[in-house]
């Protein structure tokens, strides 16, 4: 399984919506198809559900990469730190491998400085083995960096799909070295039934889901779409061994459009 440099898998479990035995379950079926990464949040409640597939599969801690998020109202001076132990704890583990800003604060509520250096501290004090961002923009990125100095911002998670690619900001980061994960790589499903994907999965093969993932890859970005189901799992998960063409790119990116899923009233002004 492909790595980047911070040693996070491309391929990753988003685990939204994965709560209860039925998300443990999820994560255990994905785990033994192969699965080394999980996506959780402290917003998705999902934090316990990741500590609990983690134990039952009888992986060492460190075949698992595990990613959480800081809600906002952990943000304020103080707060973050004490957020992320909670994490820590209902995980069930010592450190995570990435811990990421969620959102920004709307309208610089609480000053960004403010939340960044309490994440650098977590770093330092080896709360996470690696810190990001999540729906940052380039101009947040750039103060972000700013802000940590020689700390590398080690990933900025941002939706990201064929109807929404994202290309002004994936290519800033890429020549920044900061990774790019794409969350809702198969835009929750919508995909399916598209003109343009249907027939050049038919043609591959595949499904319209993994033709977004491999997308996703050939692009450098990681992807960690979620299913319920088994068979989507694993399907998903097999979207690594898929190759495109540069024809087959060139089709994928003219679907670009701009649409946003995820666009709450307190997103920052997207670039
Ligand atoms: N940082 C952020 O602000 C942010 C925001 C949103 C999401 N995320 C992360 O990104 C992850 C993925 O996003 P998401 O869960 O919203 O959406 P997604 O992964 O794009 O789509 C999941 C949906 O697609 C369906 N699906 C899965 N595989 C499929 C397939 N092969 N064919 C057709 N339909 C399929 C699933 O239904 P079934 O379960 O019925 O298969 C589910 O309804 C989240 O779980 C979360 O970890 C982060």
């Amino acid at each position: 399984m492909q790595k980047n440099n911070y040693g996070m898998p491309l391929m990753g479990l988003g685990t939204y919506g994965r709560r209860g035995a039925e998300g443990v379950a999820a994560m255990l079926a994905a785990i033994e198809i192969g699965y080394r990464h999980l996506d959780t949040a402290q917003s998705y409640d999902t934090e316990r559900e990741c500590g609990e597939a983690l134990r039952q599969s009888g992986l060492a801690r460190a075949d698992m990469f595990i990613t959480t998020k800081i809600d906002m109202p952990n943000f304020g001076s103080g707060k973050l730190i004490p957020s992320l132990r909670r994490s820590l704890d209902t995980i069930g583990i010592d450190q995570v491998d990435l811990t990421l800003i969620h959102w920004p604060s709307p309208h610089n509520q609480v000053p960004l400085p403010v939340y960044i250096e309490q994440l650098a501290e977590a770093q330092a004090l080896g709360l996470t083995k690696t810190i990001g961002v999540s729906n940052f923009t380039i101009a947040l990125l750039q103060q972000t960096q700013a802000i940590l100095g020689a700390v590398p911002i080690a990933n900025n998670q941002v939706e990201c799909h064929p109807y929404l690619q994202n290309r002004k900001l994936v290519d800033f980061c890429a020549a920044a070295g900061i990774p790019v994960t794409a969350y809702q790589p198969i835009a929750k499903g919508t995909l399916v039934g598209d003109p343009v994907l249907e027939p050049l999965a038919a043609g591959k093969g595949c499904t319209v889901a993994q033709l977004a993932i491999a997308y996703a890859f050939a692009r450098g970005l990681a992807a960690i779409p979620t299913s319920g189901k088994r068979e989507r799992l694993a399907s998903n998960f097999a979207a690594q061994e898929l190759s495109l063409t540069p024809a087959d790119m060139a089709t994928i990116a003219s679907l670009d459009r701009g649409t946003r899923r995820i666009n709450p009233a307190s997103a920052p002004a997207w670039d």
